[in-house]
């Protein structure tokens, strides 16, 4: 087999998530932190098909797995195939099995020994007499030997390649310390990463070393030392307890994301064993990812002061463009001056637990966040607060929680306008008493001619977003359309066939279909194209100025609301499976039929869901 590395394998499985692909071909229910449906390996009308946080299982057959197992056995892929498949839906490169890669993995095998190594060492140290004024220091910030032992921490001895020379009894030479992150090259030869510090081994989330932070005694600067970037080690990918938190979230802790080393370890000490830290950055994409597949509602514990208030937001924007009804956040405004360690070490355990008990979800705090600092007593001012809260709920891309997000700011935002007496009120801007909720309009649609009028949108958002052909042309060629409508799909399908672009649509946001149209020769498909684009109302969705994202979101909302259409994708979707029961070996097969898939799964979902 192909030398993919864990890492690589790790990131895949973290960026695909299981649940996700499972429920593209299987309905599953969620039930707590699982979710069940019915096999599809064996037939069944009772679920005992069981979908965890990485893995399947099925109690009536035995069949399980992973994320690439069950691409596997759903399609008949090879582990290569199943792999790339993945990786491209997640718009991850397979690393070329390449001796790099391997080599890369090797390396990091070897900084983990190293590291090891020294993490022995640093403990040894710390036990030692000449550990003596750390252990005490850590022994004073309330930590038991326990907890000093489980969390690993040592001391890294004065420095003056203490540490090189201790190890290089093991044949551990300063070149593999340097690159192990633990000297660097210096004038005179190597020295010592940390010297004088209390060392705190940092390990991925299977428990392998790949970094340490060292602190100061006491007080002094820097206060910290993180570890260098090195091939085991990268900042934006690491969170400090991860390994530990792990096993507690299995066992229904609840994930704490917290700012720093001690409070991750005093949290722990305390009974909290789901808390992670990240490294002295802010929460990165690759964390969040890291982070819901833990927990679907993981609690950030923020400081009061301006910079927590900050960080909190930049979070909150991070996490809105992957938010999802499964994957949201708590969050834990701590009292002022206060930090999980310090709150725990003056108030005790219980003075925590009910602060998480208090954490609030993403949807309470965000228009206070949002609204905290407008100027709300203007029109100009509330207009742009206005805009902003619309803005923010449209960057997350689950339809129908965009949706409710949106409603459920318009409304604070209109329950809060200012009132006769209010602290904002501003009578003299004349706002009525009571004004609707601003709603973002949608059509009206006459039964009798809803798919015809649907057909035109569905044209016209192609018309004006033609990025989206690609995705949604097997669905497009299966609808019902008006003459003219028709008549501009196939001029579609020609533009599809001239334009290799398009294909590799998401490199190019620029393409001009309606430039096409009007070097075609029929002069009916121009005036054709203008007439469904001179349509009124044209939904948002389907304006030139609507994100791809947006105008995605309709297009599917529609296909999804017309019946008879979706129905003959299901059908596709099944043909084709027999296709791949016939032939898992080929790749375009493969391919069709994941993308028979996805567009079904987003076209059911607007119909359960047309928000
Ligand atoms: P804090 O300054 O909040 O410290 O840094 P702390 O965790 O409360 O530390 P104690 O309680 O005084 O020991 C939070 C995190 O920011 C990073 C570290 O990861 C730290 O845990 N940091 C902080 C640095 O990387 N360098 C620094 O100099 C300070
Ligand atoms: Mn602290």
């Amino acid at each position: 087999m192909a030398s993919l590395s864990p890492a690589f394998l790790d990131e895949l499985r973290a960026r695909t998530p299981i649940a996700a692909v499972i429920g593209r071909s299987v309905r599953l229910t969620r039930s707590g932190r699982e979710s069940k449906g019915c096999c599809p390996f064996h037939g069944e009308k009772t679920p005992s098909f069981y979908v965890y946080d990485d893995h399947f299982h099925c109690f009536g057959c035995g069949e399980h797995g992973d994320v690439i197992t069950f691409v596997m056995k759903s399609t008949g892929a090879g582990f290569m195939e199943a792999v790339e498949t993945l990786a491209a839906e997640a718009g991850l490169e397979v690393p070329k099995s390449s001796p790099q890669a391997a080599e890369a993995e090797q390396k990091r095998a070897g900084i983990a020994e190293v590291l090891e190594a020294a993490a022995v060492q640093y403990q040894k140290w710390l036990f030692a007499p000449e550990g003596k004024p750390a252990l005490d220091y850590l022994r004073g910030r309330g930590l038991s030997d326990a907890t000093i032992k489980k969390f690993g921490l040592g001391w890294s001895g004065e420095g003056r390649s203490q540490l090189a020379n201790a190890l290089s009894r093991q044949g551990i030479t300063p070149e593999q310390l340097i690159e192990a992150g633990l000297m660097k090259s210096g004038d005179r030869g190597p020295v010592d990463m940390f010297f004088s510090r209390v060392m705190f081994p940092i390990a991925d989330r299977r428990g392998t070393k790949i970094s340490f932070g060292g602190r100061i005694l006491g007080d002094g600067q820097p206060k910290y030392v993180n570890g260098p970037e090195t091939p085991a080690f990268s900042k934006r990918r690491s969170l400090y307890g991860l390994n530990f938190a792990r096993e507690a979230v299995r066992k229904g802790e609840p994930l704490i994301i917290v700012e720093g080393y001690m409070d991750v370890i005093a949290l722990a000490q305390a009974g909290f064993g789901g808390a992670i830290a990240p490294l002295g950055t802010a929460l990165t994409e690759e964390h969040l990812e890291d982070i819901w597949r833990l927990s679907p509602a993981p609690v950030i514990c923020f400081d009061a002061d301006n910079a927590g208030r900050r960080a909190a937001m930049r979070t909150v924007e991070l996490a809105l463009s992957s938010l999802a009804p499964d994957r949201t956040l708590k969050f834990l405004r701590l009292p002022e001056k206060e930090d999980p360690d310090s709150l725990i070490r003056s108030q005790g355990p219980a003075a925590f637990k009910t602060q998480l008990a208090a954490a609030l979800p993403l949807s309470a705090i965000l228009f206070d966040m949002l609204a905290e600092g407008a100027l709300t007593d203007t029109p100009e001012g509330r207009a742009a607060l206005r805009a902003r809260l619309i803005e923010i709920s449209g960057k997350i891309p689950d339809n129908a929680l965009a949706g409710e997000y949106r409603a459920m700011l318009l409304d604070r935002f209109f329950a809060e306008r200012p009132r006769t007496g209010g602290k904002m009120g501003s009578k003299k801007f004349g706002f009525p008493a009571k004004t609707p909720v601003l709603r973002v309009p949608r059509p009206a649609i006459d039964p009798a001619t809803a798919d015809i009028e649907r057909g035109k949108i569905l044209t016209a958002i192609l018309l004006n977003h033609p990025q989206l052909l690609p995705d949604v042309e097997e669905a497009f060629a299966l609808v019902d359309l008006p003459p003219d409508c028709a008549k501009l799909r196939e001029a579609f399908s020609a533009y599809i066939a001239s334009s290799p672009d398009l294909k590799l649509h998401h490199s190019n946001e620029s393409l001009d279909l309606q430039g096409h149209l009007t070097h075609l020769p029929q002069n009916a498909l121009r005036v054709a194209a203008a007439r469904i684009l001179a349509m009124s109302p044209l939904p948002a969705g389907a304006a030139p100025g609507a994100t791809l994202a947006e105008a995605a979101d309709l297009w599917w909302e529609m296909f999804g609301l017309m019946r008879s259409s979706r129905l003959k994708l299901r059908d596709q979707r099944d043909e084709q499976r027999q296709r791949y029961m016939a032939a898992p070996d080929d790749p375009e097969t493969v391919q069709k039929f994941i993308k028979l898939n996805a567009a079904l799964s987003r076209a059911e979902r607007a119909e359960r869901d047309p928000d």
